[in-house]
């Protein structure tokens, strides 16, 4: 069902430095930073040749990444995203096998435009996983 890795995300406590740390010192393609006032981030993507980073940073008062970052001042991993083909017939057997989907179970659209999912990271081994439709 699952597809191609979309992107790992990483919170991190200083969007600047950390794309700074990326473009300059790791070598890789920094895009400018992107705010995403529905899911409380600011987002800045690094392109890589097989997949991409995200850089997420807290934006406006009840951002979920402030409490991650509260838990883990210094930044960590916070999600991986797959690709799937149709993200409710993907939802729907991870319901029907009792996954949990965060948020009431209706996709959202994305950072980059299209409908995405979150699972409960409890139910996959202590990672929060993102389902994009491609
Ligand atoms: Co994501």
């Amino acid at each position: 069902m699952i597809g191609r890795l979309n992107h790992v995300a990483i919170a991190v406590p200083d969007l600047e430095a950390a794309s700074a740390q990326y473009r300059d010192i790791l070598g890789a393609t920094v895009r400018p930073p992107q705010q995403e006032p529905d899911h409380g981030v600011t987002v800045v993507f690094i392109e890589l040749p097989n997949t991409k980073i995200e850089l997420l940073h807290p934006l406006g008062e009840d951002s979920p990444i402030a409490a991650f970052l509260a838990k883990n001042p210094s930044g960590g991993m916070h999600h991986i995203c797959y690709e799937v083909d149709d993200i409710i017939v993907a939802r729907d057997k991870l319901v029907s096998s009792g996954a949990r989907v965060l948020g009431g179970g209706e996709p959202k659209i994305g950072a980059h435009g299209k409908p995405v999912l979150f699972l409960h990271p409890k139910d996959f081994n202590g990672t929060l996983i993102e389902l994009e439709q491609v």
